[in-house]
């Protein structure tokens, strides 16, 4: 295999941030390492965020202190934290964290029911996260396949890129205004998330050439596809035809926002495996493992997998 994607995993936050019951600790934390074990080597492992906002993932604290994640960090493993506020800065510095993810909305409507303020406040707010977490140390270098060294100060995500539940559809120019604005504070990476899951092919083939015509260097965006329309699996191909290598996804498709209402989970990690393994892409995920994470998991929440080739191979 010889062309290569990176995989996001987000199923340990966005996965869960959703779940109503009370996932306890323990099973984050054993979801974390088993994600691990399965090849991820970046995983988004919580978010700092108001415990009010997002109940499920309120014992952030606990999993940044667990013996999972100091072990973790001893080994070459990304495991970045989702964060709103210099708050959330703060706190994840104080545990350690060396890489932040902060998200902003292309839309008002969601901006305002995610994170209570308009796009542009929550701009102002994200070049103030990025200064602090400048401020702290919190970067770090990383090293890509090709040698190049690169700044990672925080990857940022930019949501309802097709369209707001609130709002309707979201203007490309609205998209391409966001995402300059975080690519000129030092981001290294900007996450176009589908946050109702409603584009589909076309809508992502448009967006990204509009934004490459506009001088936004490809290499530095990711997608975030969730599935509600079925449409992830063809979204991940055709940004990748597209010239996009980074993709977050959930392990069984887990997930989705609390704050986009009917929206359901991520592409499930292993349909993205499965997939690029066909096409001989390396994505270094062992899919048999993941398959089994992905079981387990669901198990321990009580509820089926959305992943199609976790249940055929399971059916095997
Ligand atoms: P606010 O009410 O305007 O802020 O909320 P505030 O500063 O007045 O704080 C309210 C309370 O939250 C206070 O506590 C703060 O201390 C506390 P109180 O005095 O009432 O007891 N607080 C915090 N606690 C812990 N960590 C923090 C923090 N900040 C404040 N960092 C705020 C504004 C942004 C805080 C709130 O709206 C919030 O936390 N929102 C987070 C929403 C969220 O996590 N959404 C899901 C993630 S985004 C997503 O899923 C999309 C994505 O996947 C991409 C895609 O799919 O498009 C990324
Ligand atoms: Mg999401």
């Amino acid at each position: 295999m010889d062309p290569k994607v990176t995989i996001v995993e987000v199923g340990p936050r966005d996965g869960l941030q959703n779940i109503k019951n009370q996932v306890p600790t323990e099973v984050k934390t054993e979801l974390i390492r088993k994600l691990y074990d399965s090849g991820l080597r970046t995983i988004e492992v919580t978010s700092v965020v108001s415990p009010k906002a997002v109940p499920q993932l309120r014992d952030c604290h606990e999993v940044l202190q667990s013996k999972t994640i100091k072990q973790l960090t001893q080994h070459s493993v990304r495991l970045p934290v989702l964060v709103p506020n210099i708050k959330g800065v703060t706190i994840a510095h104080g545990y350690g964290v060396s890489e932040v993810a902060v998200f902003l909305s292309a839309s008002e409507g969601f901006s305002r029911a995610n994170i209570n303020c308009t796009v542009d406040q929550g701009i102002a707010r994200a070049r103030e996260v990025a200064s602090e977490a400048k401020k702290l140390g919190m970067i770090v270098r990383g090293q890509f396949k090709n040698g190049t060294g690169m700044l990672i100060v925080c990857k940022r995500y930019v949501s309802c890129i097709f369209a707001d539940p609130f709002d309707g559809p979201t203007p490309e120019s609205a998209v391409l205004r966001v995402v300059k604005e975080l690519l000129s504070m030092g981001c290294y990476q900007v996450s176009l998330g589908d946050t109702l899951g409603v584009g589909s092919p076309s809508d992502v083939r448009k967006l990204i050439q509009t934004l490459g015509e506009n001088d936004v260097p490809l290499r530095q965006l990711a997608g975030h596809f969730h599935d509600t329309y079925g449409q992830a699996l063809a979204n991940v191909w055709e940004a990748y035809q597209c010239g996009i290598r980074v993709f977050d996804s959930s392990v069984a498709g887990l997930g989705g926002c609390p704050f986009a209402p009917g929206a359901t989970g991520n592409i499930a990690t292993e349909d993205l495996v499965y997939m690029f393994n066909r096409a001989r892409v390396a994505t270094g995920v062992d899919l048999q493992k993941l398959v089994a994470t992905g079981r387990w998991i669901c198990s321990k929440l009580g509820i089926p997998s959305a992943s199609r080739a976790s249940a055929a191979i399971s059916a095997k």
